[in-house]
């Protein structure tokens, strides 16, 4: 086992700076349209707008590409990543096969793009590779190629993949999945943008969102409005909807981790496996006769643990145990994706608006959704035909899903009763340097963090979406929001939505 000295979150992709001199909105606009949030989904729906000769103005609070975006191991797999059988059991064939349909659309699509702009993006097509995991029955390999079948998806059933102890375990090959660089091909897209007359603006908070009653979208900053014919909230998960979406889908973090390989070592696919939460891997190309492998996994509901070391020791002993070519740990990280209640995400015109759409709930195929949902919510807004839109439908309901619903929603009811629940430490004198906790104040909860230099930052615990009670991260230096997703940096800033306020101040004195 390595001892990787470096404890910072970094991925393998956040040295590509994309739309770098984007300056922060500090006056009034209009445009076309506004999209808020430049993940892969609003950054490719600008796109998809733009070069249909629309002004599109994109805003986000932070870098641009910079949230989830930035922390995903982008495998482009068209097979549902909850199981197939399991999409067919909640919304039927004739649904789960176009959503199969609509996944492999969106790889051709950055097929299709990355070619006809010549994007250096290392974008491949390789085949994809369910695994039955060690230790477990082939059952679900079987479900899973009937389930694969009925949605007309290319599959091979084989025995054994190219890593160790899995030789006699059962497979299902899917020919065409993909892989690239996700910051480079976002990069070239926003210049592509920005070229034919968009903007992008970091470092800008989205206050609000509101449809006048003449159907133009206002969207308010610090720093000024943007008036445009139609408003795309992309913010991974949407700060225009308070509740409704946000009871059918739940935040999981996920933890990834690079190792480095020599080339052709194992060869170039897309690997998973079929547990759940289920083990991912993928290669990246690396310099002269390196390669970087990448593998992902140990999957909790966010904030229920604070275990990060633990979970990359896990995975770090899964993948030398099944790749012993694998040689020293570059990069690790983690970051948090939404998984819905009935497997596929909410695109389309937001419940109760007309000119303002929304993108979330993408789950562990952000990467596919987000450029699914470009196709879908640029149709929309261009008044044409949106392939999938039903597939998609923000305001469907899911009667099958009911059981899901009730498991994610016992979330909240649950964090709520820890304001009854004594702090972890009894005083913020007991904190330690480089350290998070909740603090008991009288009545209210304190999230307190100490910084290495000892300074104290002390913050009401309430996330400021709807008041859930928040859990530190260690590893990720920030305070997680069980119920929703949002998180916030050790200061109260926030980093993910849902959440657009900073945490309230705490009142309470250090007692070094
Ligand atoms: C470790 C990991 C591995 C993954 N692996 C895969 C994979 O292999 N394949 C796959 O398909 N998917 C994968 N995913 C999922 C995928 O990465 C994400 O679902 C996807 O990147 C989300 O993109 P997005 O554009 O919706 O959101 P983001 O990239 O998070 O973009 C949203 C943006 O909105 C901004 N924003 C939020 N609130 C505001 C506001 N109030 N004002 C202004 N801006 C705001 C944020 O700053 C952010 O930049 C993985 C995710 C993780 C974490
Ligand atoms: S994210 Fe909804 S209460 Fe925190």
């Amino acid at each position: 086992m390595s001892h990787f000295a470096d404890r910072r979150s970094r991925s393998l992709w956040m040295e590509v700076a994309v739309a770098p001199n984007a300056a922060p909105l500090q006056s009034d606009s209009e445009c076309d349209v506004v999209v808020i949030g430049t993940g892969i989904a609003g950054i490719s729906t600008a796109y998809e707008l733009t070069i249909e000769g629309l002004r599109v103005t994109l805003i986000d609070r932070s870098d641009i590409a910079g949230g989830m975006t930035a922390r995903t191991t982008a495998h482009l797999g068209s097979p549902c990543d909850d199981l197939i059988s399991a999409l067919i059991r909640l919304r039927g064939e004739d649904v789960s096969r176009l959503f199969h349909e609509s996944q492999s659309a969106a790889i051709d699509r950055i097929e299709e793009v990355q070619n006809r702009e010549s994007i250096e993006c290392d974008f491949r097509r390789l085949d994809g590779y369910l695994f039955q995991a060690l230790n477990t029955d082939s059952k679900i390999i079987d479900d899973e190629l009937e389930a694969a079948r009925k949605v007309g998806a290319h599959v091979h059933r084989l025995v054994g993949v190219p890593f160790s102890h899995c030789e006699q375990q059962h497979v299902l090959r899917y020919p065409r999945q993909g892989t690239f660089h996700p910051l480079k091909y976002l990069k070239a897209l926003a210049a592509i943008v920005e070229a034919k007359g968009g903007t992008f603006h970091a470092g800008t908070v989205v206050e609000s969102i509101e449809e006048r009653d003449d159907g133009k979208v206002v969207v308010s900053t610090g720093g000024g409005k943007v008036v445009a014919r139609a408003a795309v909230v992309a913010t991974n998960s949407p700060i225009v909807d308070r509740f409704a979406l946000h009871t059918k889908m739940a935040p999981y973090r996920t933890y990834a981790m690079a190792f480095s390989i020599r080339k052709d070592a194992i060869p170039d696919a897309l690997y998973w496996d079929t547990l759940d939460p289920y083990h991912y891997v993928r290669l990246q190309p690396g310099e002269g006769q390196t390669d970087y492998v990448i593998v992902g996994g140990a999957d909790h509901k966010s904030g229920e643990a604070d275990d990060a070391e633990v979970r990359f020791q896990s995975l770090e002993a899964w993948a030398r145990n099944l790749i012993p070519h694998v040689q020293d740990v570059t990069h690790r990280w983690s970051g948090q994706v939404l998984e819905t209640i009935d497997y596929a995400g909410f695109i389309g015109r937001n419940p109760g608006n007309d000119n303002i759409y929304v993108h979330t709930g993408d789950s562990g195929q952000g990467m596919t959704h987000g450029v699914v949902g470009a196709m879908i919510n640029s149709a929309l807004i261009l008044g044409r035909d949106a392939k999938w839109a039903e597939v998609y439908e923000p305001s469907r309901k899911t009667p099958a899903a009911v059981g899901n619903f009730i498991k994610e929603n016992l979330t909240p009811l649950k964090n709520f009763a820890e304001y009854l629940a004594p702090g972890e430490l009894s005083a913020v004198g007991d904190l330690k340097a480089g350290h998070g906790a909740i603090i008991r104040h009288g009545l209210s909860k304190i999230a307190a963090y100490r910084d290495e230099a000892g300074k104290l930052y002390a913050r009401s615990a309430a996330c400021t979406h709807i008041g859930c009670h928040l859990h530190w991260n260690s590893f990720e230096t920030c305070w997680d929001c069980p119920c929703h997703g949002s998180h916030f940096a050790f200061d109260g800033t926030p980093l993910n939505a849902p959440a657009v306020s900073p945490l309230a101040g705490a009142d309470i004195a250090d007692q070094p």
